[in-house]
C-alpha cells in the first residue's frame, strides 16, 4: 500500500429533513450566490424550501440558473461575473453533478484574476475560492464530497477536469428523498458513473491495498442490489439512500488513498462528451465492458485481478479466464439488459468515426500510468468496438 494523506472537510448532513442545516450558511457571511440548472429543482419544490430558509436565515441571494448538464465554461464566467457584482461570500450549488462543478469553479473564478478556463486546464492555478456548500439531488458524481469540477468548452470541444482541496464543499446535504424525481435514464447513469468511478480505482497496479479493494467491492455490490430497484421504484428510499452514499464514496479519496491508479475510462468518455455532448454516465457504461475485454487481451497478467472482482462481486467460481470473461459478461448484462441503458455509440446519437483519431489522441495523455496504459491506436481500437 502507498502512504497517503486523507482529509475530507465536507460536513455531511444526510437523510430526510436535513434543508434547515442550510442556516449555517451563515458562518461564511450574508451574500450567497444560489447556483441551479434547467428547473428540476423549481418543479420540485425543493427552489422554495431553499428559498425560505435562506431569507429567514437574513441571507442575501443572487441567481444563477441555467447551468447545463456538461456544464459550459461561459455559465462559469456569468457566475464570477455575478460574485463580483455582488460581492459574494458564498456558493450554494442545488442540484446534480454537473450544477456542484459550475459552483466550484465560479468560487474559484471569484477569487482569480484572470478567465476562469485558466483554472480549468490548471488546478494547480486555484489558490483561493469561496466557500463552496451544496444540496444534492442526483446521485452519480460524488463531486458532493471531493476536489473535483468537469467543464466544457463546447466551441473548442474541450471538457477536462480540474481539482483543489478548495473546491471540497464546506457542507453537503444529502436526503435521498430528492433523487426520488431523478428519471430513469439519469439513475441508470448515474449508477453507471459511480461504478466506473469505483472500477477505476478497484484495477489499480498498487499491492498489498487489500482494504480498498474490498471497500471497492462493497460499493459495486451496493450499485448492482439498489440500482434496478431505483429504477423500478424511484421512491424507495432504501434504494435512493444506498445509492447516494455509495456515489460520495467512491470518489472521495476513500478508495484510492493508498492504492493510486491514472483513470483512464474517465478521459476516453469525457471525449465523447465533449464532441457529441452525450450523458457521462452512458458513456461509461457503453465504454467499461469494451475496456475491461481490452485490458484482458492486452495485458493477460491481468486476467487474475478481472477474476477476483467476479468472483467477489458477482459470485462467480472456476478457473481465472473463464470467471474473468464471465464478469465482463455480466458487467455489460448488468448495464444494457438490467439498467436498459444504451450499449453502443450510435444508440446516444455517435453515428460517424471522424473524431476518433483526435479523440484518442486527446484522451491518451490521461490514460499514462493506468491499469494497462493505452496508447492513441488502443484508444481507437476501443472507440472502434464500442461503436
Ligand atoms: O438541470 P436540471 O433541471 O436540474 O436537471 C438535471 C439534468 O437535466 C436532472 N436532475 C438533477 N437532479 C434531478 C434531476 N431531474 C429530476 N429530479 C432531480 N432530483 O438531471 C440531468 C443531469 O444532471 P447532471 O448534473 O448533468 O448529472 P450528473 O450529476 O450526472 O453530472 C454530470 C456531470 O458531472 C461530471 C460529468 O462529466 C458531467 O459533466 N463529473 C463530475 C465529477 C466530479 N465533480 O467529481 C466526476 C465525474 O466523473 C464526472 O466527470
Ligand atoms: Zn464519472
Amino acid at each position: 500500500m502507498n502512504n497517503f494523506k486523507y482529509s475530507i472537510p465536507t460536513t455531511i448532513y444526510f437523510g430526510k429533513d436535513q434543508l434547515g442545516h442550510l442556516a449555517e450558511l451563515k458562518a461564511s457571511g450574508e451574500r450567497v450566490l444560489l447556483v441551479y440548472g434547467g428547473g428540476s429543482i423549481k418543479r420540485s419544490g425543493l427552489y422554495d424550501s431553499v428559498m425560505k430558509i435562506l431569507a429567514e436565515a437574513g441571507l442575501k441571494v443572487t441567481e444563477l440558473s441555467g447551468v447545463e448538464p456538461n456544464p459550459r465554461i461561459e455559465s462559469v464566467r456569468r457566475g464570477v461575473d455575478l460574485c463580483r457584482e455582488n460581492q459574494i461570500d458564498m456558493v450554494l450549488a442545488v442540484g446534480g453533478g454537473s450544477v456542484i462543478d459550475c459552483a466550484k469553479v465560479v468560487a474559484a473564478g471569484a477569487c482569480y484574476d484572470g478567465d476562469a478556463w485558466d483554472l480549468v486546464l490548471d488546478g494547480g492555478k486555484i489558490k483561493a475560492a469561496l466557500p463552496v456548500y451544496s444540496v444534492l439531488t442526483l446521485s452519480a458524481t460524488g463531486s458532493e464530497m471531493d476536489n473535483f469540477a468537469v467543464i466544457s468548452d463546447m466551441s473548442k470541444n474541450e471538457k477536462w477536469g480540474t481539482g483543489s482541496p478548495l473546491l471540497k464543499p464546506v457542507m453537503s446535504v444529502l436526503d435521498p428523498t430528492y433523487t426520488f424525481s431523478v428519471s430513469k435514464k439519469q439513475t441508470a447513469a448515474g449508477t453507471a458513473d459511480m461504478m466506473s468511478h469505483t472500477f477505476e480505482n478497484y484495477f489499480t497496479n498498487v499491492k498489498g491495498a487489500e482494504l480498498q479493494g474490498h471497500l471497492c467491492e462493497a460499493v459495486l455490490k451496493t450499485c448492482i442490489q439498489y440500482g434496478p430497484i431505483a429504477i423500478k421504484e424511484p421512491d424507495n428510499y432504501d434504494a435512493r439512500a444506498n445509492l447516494m452514499w455509495a456515489g460520495s464514496l467512491a470518489i472521495n479519496g476513500l478508495l484510492n488513498g493508498g492504492a493510486e491508479v491514472a483513470w483512464c475510462v474517465h478521459p476516453m468518455e469525457h471525449e465523447l462528451s465533449a464532441f457529441y455532448d452525450i450523458t457521462h454516465g452512458e458513456g461509461l457504461a457503453i465504454l467499461t465492458p469494451v475496456w475491461m475485454s481490452f485490458v484482458l487481451k492486452k495485458d493477460p497478467s491481468k486476467t487474475g485481478q478481472l477474476a477476483a472482482y467476479g468472483r467477489s462481486v458477482w459470485g462467480l467460481s472456476g478457473e481465472d479466464q473463464e470467471v474473468a470473461q464471465a464478469a465482463i459478461d455480466k458487467t455489460a448484462q448488468f448495464f444494457f439488459e438490467t439498467m436498459g441503458m444504451p450499449k453502443n455509440l450510435r444508440e446516444v446519437g455517435i453515428t460517424e468515426k471522424t473524431h476518433f483519431e483526435e479523440m484518442a489522441a486527446k484522451a491518451e495523455a490521461g490514460c499514462h500510468g493506468s491499469f494497462v496504459p493505452l496508447t492513441k491506436e488502443d484508444i481507437v481500437s476501443i472507440y472502434e468496438a464500442a461503436f
